[in-house]
This record gives structure tokens, C-alpha cells and sequence, in this order.
């Protein structure tokens, strides 16, 4: 059993105003990667399960960066929650809600962010006690005019708008009451990961800062 400490969804959302979506295909940008989103203050990391190394990453980070809060994205089954935390996941992030996903982890001890679109799936994750959510697509979904007619009926509802945010569109987001922070894969660009251009991660996390809420 891990002796870190644990964290809340909520605690997971309040780190910093961005939580950054990561893709990885290589192990040995795990590391280098996590370390330069520290070095710009991020800590709280979401590495997707889309990858055959996802899991070795995780692995990686959560063993080579102690800085950093590693947590595991597109958790979709209870297979990958159990994974997930066997790979050193502190949190998990899901695109869509089961009550299966909910159970495997918190069976697993992990926090849990789990992703709505709809009424009828904030309504289902909130009957299983889940109050933090993804509003995931966010800007396909209907972006912050979604988010201000949820904060009506789910007034008790706070959530994390992921999908289509960039570093022009979250103030939007971020001033919404019902928002703590937005989720995005822009910190971590696809070629800067390539050519192992990590200046660039860090400049990108630092400039997350100047949206804090
Ligand atoms: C996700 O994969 O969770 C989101 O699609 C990230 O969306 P973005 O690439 O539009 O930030």
C-alpha cells in the first residue's frame, strides 16, 4: 500500500487552472515531459490510456517524479481503473460515466472525474456520489452556455470543461461559478513531445497561471 497522500476529485481540480490531457507513444518522454510541466507549475497530470505505453508511463512518472500527481485519463473500464492504479495512478479522469468505472475506482482508491455531456449522465453520477465532473466534449457540447444552463438544476455540480479549450477560450470557462478548472491538450503539443522541445511544455504551463480564477 502507497503511503502518498491521497486526493480529492475536488483537490485534483483546485492544483492549477489546467489539467493537462497527455498523449504519449514513447516511454522516454514520460519523465522529461512530466518534469517540465512541474517546472511550470503544473503537477496534477493526466496521461490518456490511448497508448500501448500509456500504462509504462504512468509507471515511469509516478516512480521518477515524485513532484508530480500522475493520474490516468480515458479510464473506460474496470480493467483500466485497476491498471491504472496498479501503474501508480493517484486519479482518474473518464470521458463518459458507468457506474461500473465509478465502483472499480473507488474499489482502487482512486479519485475520480468522471465525464457528462448530458442531464441524464450528471444525474446518474451524482445518484453514485460523484459531484466533481468532466463536461466533456466541452466546446462540442455546447461550451459555457451549457455550463450556465446546467448551473440552474445542478446547482450543487462543479466540473472541469474539457475538449476544444484552448488558452483563448478558458477565461470564458473559468469565470463560470460552476467551473474550478478546464481540462486540454495544448500544454503538451504533439511535435514539442517529438522533438523533445520541453522549454516549450514549461512556457506553456506557466502561462496556464495567468487564467487562475
Ligand atoms: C480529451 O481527449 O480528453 C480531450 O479531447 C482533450 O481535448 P483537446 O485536445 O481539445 O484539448
Amino acid at each position: 500500500m502507497s503511503n502518498l497522500p491521497t486526493f480529492s476529485a475536488l483537490q485534483v481540480m483546485q492544483d492549477a487552472p489546467v489539467i493537462p490531457v497527455i498523449v504519449l507513444n514513447d516511454v522516454a518522454h514520460a519523465v522529461p515531459m512530466a518534469r517540465a510541466l512541474v517546472a511550470g507549475g503544473i503537477r496534477m497530470l493526466e496521461v490518456t490510456l490511448r497508448t500501448p505505453q500509456a500504462l509504462a508511463c504512468i509507471e515511469a512518472i509516478a516512480r521518477e517524479v515524485p513532484e508530480a500527481v500522475v493520474g490516468a485519463g480515458t479510464v473506460r473500464t474496470k480493467a483500466d481503473a485497476q491498471a491504472a492504479a496498479n501503474a501508480g495512478s493517484r486519479f482518474a479522469v473518464s470521458p463518459g460515466y458507468t457506474s461500473a468505472v465509478g465502483q472499480a475506482c473507488r474499489d482502487a482508491g482512486l479519485a475520480l472525474l468522471p465525464g457528462v455531456a448530458s442531464g441524464s449522465e450528471i444525474m446518474m453520477a451524482q445518484e453514485d456520489g460523484f459531484t466533481e465532473l468532466k463536461f466533456f466534449p466541452a466546446m462540442q457540447a455546447g461550451g459555457p452556455a451549457m455550463l450556465k444552463a446546467w448551473s440552474g438544476p445542478f446547482f450543487d455540480v462543479r466540473f472541469c470543461p474539457t475538449g476544444g479549450v484552448t488558452l483563448q477560450n478558458a477565461p470564458e470557462f473559468l469565470a463560470l461559478p460552476n467551473v474550478v478548472c478546464v481540462g486540454g491538450s495544448w500544454l503538451v503539443p504533439a511535435d514539442a513531445v517529438a522533438a523533445g522541445d520541453w522549454a516549450r511544455v514549461t512556457a506553456l504551463a506557466q502561462a496556464t497561471h495567468a487564467l487562475r480564477k
